[in-house]
């Protein structure tokens, strides 16, 4: 299917993240987790916060609601998780309800453009969500507004080379409706938006590193032989377009 615009919650739910999907990504990703890295890339970004227990966080796009758990529990941080996909946050809630954190997280479902709390947070934690939206001027502008002067912002998404792509990468980002940037372009939207301190690392080492982790492993995964097969393919194409240099992957921090 091909996307043109912002996605919304009817066109993520019936596509990329249908129950069925988000479950066969869960169980490669790892529990809790749709985002490279799973649990040991969330513990070692949050880490990189420093923040003091207690601290407000919004977690943007928070998915089945790992990241947000890992803040809570591991870190003490209060925690509002936004996401767009009702799919995602009827599980994350269930989880939530599972693992008692009720009184540190809570989860809302809806768009993170529209979100109006401002100066209400001491940072947001965002992990591989903003590929999805395209008015990136808007998004950090909104961000911004919700950061209290000096909270920080720390996210991953996924980024790209310079133009002309391979045309499987540009087919890819069609087909999925994404909107990606160079690592440099995007630092300079953030820091258009009224961002300061914005620093970027490229991750594509680890992104591949990690898929190739991630490829070993769905081998052993108790999943029916066609899913399988479906989520090595699509594990390997991502490898491919990372190895070429177009698929990059991006770590982004500022400050408000
Ligand atoms: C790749 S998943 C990552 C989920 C989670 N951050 C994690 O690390 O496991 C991307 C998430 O972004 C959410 N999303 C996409 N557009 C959004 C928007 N405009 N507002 C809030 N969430 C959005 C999707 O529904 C999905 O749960």
């Amino acid at each position: 299917m091909r996307h043109t615009g912002e996605a919304t919650a009817q066109s993520l739910d019936s596509s990329q993240y249908s129950t069925a999907s988000i479950l066969h990504y869960e169980s490669v990703y790892g529990e809790d987790f749709v985002s490279p890295g799973g649990y040991d890339m969330a513990m070692e970004l949050i880490s990189k916060l420093a923040l003091e227990p207690g601290s407000r966080v919004l977690d943007v796009g928070c998915g089945l609601g790992g990241g947000a758990f890992v803040m809570a529990h591991e870190f003490g941080l209060i925690v509002d998780g936004i996401d767009l996909s009702k799919n995602m946050l009827d599980l994350a809630r269930a989880k939530l309800s599972a693992r008692g954190l009720q009184d540190r997280v809570s989860l809302e479902h809806g768009d993170c453009l529209k979100l109006d709390r401002p100066q209400h947070y001491d940072a947001i934690y965002s992990r591989d969500v903003f590929l999805h939206i395209h008015d990136k001027r808007r998004l950090f502008a909104v961000l911004y507004a919700s950061l209290r002067s000096g909270g920080r912002l720390l996210f991953t998404d996924y980024c790209c080379g310079e133009k002309p792509w391979r045309q499987d990468f540009s087919d890819y980002v069609q087909d999925r409706g994404y909107d990606l940037y160079t690592l440099p372009t995007y630092a300079e939207v953030i820091a258009a938006a009224g961002f300061s301190h914005v620093t970027y690392r490229d991750l594509t080492k680890r992104f591949i590193d990690i898929l190739q982790a991630d490829i070993e492993r769905i081998a052993s995964i108790d999943l029916e032989e066609p899913v399988r097969d479906k989520l090595v393919q699509s594990w390997r194409g991502k490898l491919d377009r990372a190895s070429s240099g177009d698929h990059r992957w991006g770590l982004f921090e500022a400050e408000a």
